[in-house]
């Protein structure tokens, strides 16, 4: 779905008079206590009270309750004067919460190749960010997606790999509900309670899974770094991979670790010996084992004069804000390894040589997991460390 940017600019305006309309409308309607829409509009005006502040978009004033949600699911003009503007896709069928189609239709109504928004579908980027590499990559949907993709996969009812208790879309969403954006994300932007700092980012659920509390902190004062934060954002809603890195609050933490262990329980664990069991196979240890790790351990020298040898360079932690040169302070951390949303090689591994032009998967010239490994631990045979 393609619209002109003079459309998009439309949208924009005339979905700022969304923000909390719902609320008021509701309030005006009276409708019963009890009554689902009465539940509902209680929940609303809850919505409008909170102070919800978190990502970049979707949050505050950019909260707009049209861009998601619908009366009356027959919406027959736009917001603006004469009733223009544009209006958002209606799905198949009313859904529940007055959404206008189901969650990943409807996130994907803007997320999907429309100038509006970035686009995160599939490999091709034809949305607001023409040829940035997507920090977090792309997703791939069963049933509709076709080229290869490792990673996640939105209505996928799979286990998570190592979850435990076992997760799957099933544990949480409506039957027949698989993997969507908001298992991941908060519509609202909401925090929850007690978040250090009230702003999450990109609306990053702070209870994915059966976990709570998986703050991710950021801020994105242009050119000002907050080493207390565990994001640098450099510009905000923009999201090619040079506009953000890793912080280091905590040196034996990792924020974003912690949150994808909100669902993958024991991945790459090092929480003595249990080694990851996944639904498929039980293999268990006995021992403590080594598992590579994701927060805690740093660079060693070697590895620091390997990938400070490269060009361009996988993400690390580092607590002093200094990403080049990497130095002793650098940590690898999931996302080192992985793009949250996926790419085109198994298990959205980031397959960069260092030599080549950043891209998705890596760069241009890489070509294997191998090249990954490479970044950090020097190539060659013997494999040195
Ligand atoms: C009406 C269009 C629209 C719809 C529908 C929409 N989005 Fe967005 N979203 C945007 C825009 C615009 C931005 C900010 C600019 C950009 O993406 O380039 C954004 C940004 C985001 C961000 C990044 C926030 C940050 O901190 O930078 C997330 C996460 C997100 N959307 C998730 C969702 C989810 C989940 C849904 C479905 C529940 C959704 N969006 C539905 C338009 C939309
Ligand atoms: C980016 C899309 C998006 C926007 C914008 C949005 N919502 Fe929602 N809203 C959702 C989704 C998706 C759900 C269903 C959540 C779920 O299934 O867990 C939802 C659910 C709700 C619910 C049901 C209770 C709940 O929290 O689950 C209420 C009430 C609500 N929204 C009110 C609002 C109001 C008021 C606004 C504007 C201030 C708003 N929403 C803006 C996507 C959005
Ligand atoms: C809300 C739960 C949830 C969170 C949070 C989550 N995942 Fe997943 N993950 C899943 C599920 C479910 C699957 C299996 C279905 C699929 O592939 O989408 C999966 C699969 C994967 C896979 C295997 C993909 C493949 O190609 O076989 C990888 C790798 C992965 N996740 C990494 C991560 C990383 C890294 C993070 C944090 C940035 C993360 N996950 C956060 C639920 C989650
Ligand atoms: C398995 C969890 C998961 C799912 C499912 C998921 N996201 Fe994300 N998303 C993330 C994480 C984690 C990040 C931050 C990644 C980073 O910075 O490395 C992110 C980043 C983003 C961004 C910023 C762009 C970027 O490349 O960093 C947008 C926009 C976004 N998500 C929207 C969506 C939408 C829309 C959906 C559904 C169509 C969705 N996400 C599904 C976990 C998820
Ligand atoms: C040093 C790189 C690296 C880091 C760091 C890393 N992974 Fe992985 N991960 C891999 C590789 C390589 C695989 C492919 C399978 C294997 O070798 O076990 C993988 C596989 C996975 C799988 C799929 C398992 C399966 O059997 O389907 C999940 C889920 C996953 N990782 C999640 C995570 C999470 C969550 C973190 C952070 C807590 C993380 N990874 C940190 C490299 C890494
Ligand atoms: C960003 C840097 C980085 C990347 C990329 C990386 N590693 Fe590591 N690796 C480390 C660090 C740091 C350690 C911990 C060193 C220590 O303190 O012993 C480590 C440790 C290891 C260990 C020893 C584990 C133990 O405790 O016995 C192995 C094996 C290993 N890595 C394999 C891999 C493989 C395979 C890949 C590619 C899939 C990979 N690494 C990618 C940084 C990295």
């Amino acid at each position: 779905m393609r619209r002109g940017v003079a459309a998009a600019l439309r949208l924009a305006r005339s979905a700022r008079l969304g923000a909390c309309l719902g609320a008021r409308l509701g309030a005006r309607l009276g409708a019963p206590p009890g009554a689902p829409l009465g539940a509902f509009i209680g929940a609303l005006i809850a919505v409008c009270a909170t102070n919800a502040r978190a990502g970049d978009y979707h949050a505050d004033t950019s909260l707009r309750c049209s861009d998601c949600h619908v009366m009356h699911f027959s919406q027959s003009h736009g917001y603006g004067p004469n009733g223009s503007g544009v209006v958002r896709s209606l799905g198949f069928q009313a859904e529940p919460g007055l959404l206008r189609a189901s969650v990943n239709d409807l996130c994907t109504s803007c997320h999907d190749g429309d100038v509006l928004a970035t686009d995160v579908l599939d490999q091709e980027n034809t949305g607001s960010q023409l040829g940035i590499v997507r920090t977090a990559g792309y997703l791939a949907r069963d049933g509709f997606s076709s080229g290869q993709h490792g990673g996640h996969r939105l209505d996928s009812f799979d286990v998570a790999p190592g979850s435990n208790p076992s997760w799957s879309a099933a544990s949480e969403n409506r039957p027949g509900v698989g993997l969507t954006c908001v298992n991941c994300h908060d519509p609202h932007g909401a925090v929850g309670n007690n978040h250090p700092t009230g702003s999450q980012y990109r609306n990053l659920r702070s209870d994915p899974g059966f976990s709570s509390g998986r703050w991710v902190t950021y801020n994105a004062t242009p050119g000002a770094n907050d080493l207390t934060r565990d994001v640098f954002v450099r510009q905000a809603r923009s999201y090619d991979e040079s506009q953000m890195d890793w912080n280091e609050p905590d040196s034996q933490r990792s924020a974003i670790a912690r949150w994808c262990l909100g669902c993958h329980t024991d991945m790459h664990s090092d929480s003595g010996f249990t080694v990851f069991a996944s639904a498929s196979s039980t293999k268990s240890a006995t021992t403590a084992l080594d598992e590579h790790p994701y927060e805690d351990e740093d660079l060693e020298d070697e590895m620091i004069t390997q990938i400070n040898s490269l060009g361009n360079r996988v993400k690390v932690l580092s607590s002093f804000g200094i990403w080049s040169p990497i130095g002793s302070d650098a940590t690898p951390t999931c996302v080192t390894c992985h793009r949250a949303h996926g790419n085109g090689n198994p298990y959205g591994l980031i397959y960069r040589s260092g030599t080549g032009i950043p891209t998705e998967n890596g760069d241009t010239n890489g070509t294997s997991v191998t090249d990954l490994c490479n970044q950090c631990h020097p190539g060659g045979s013997p494999f040195t460390h």
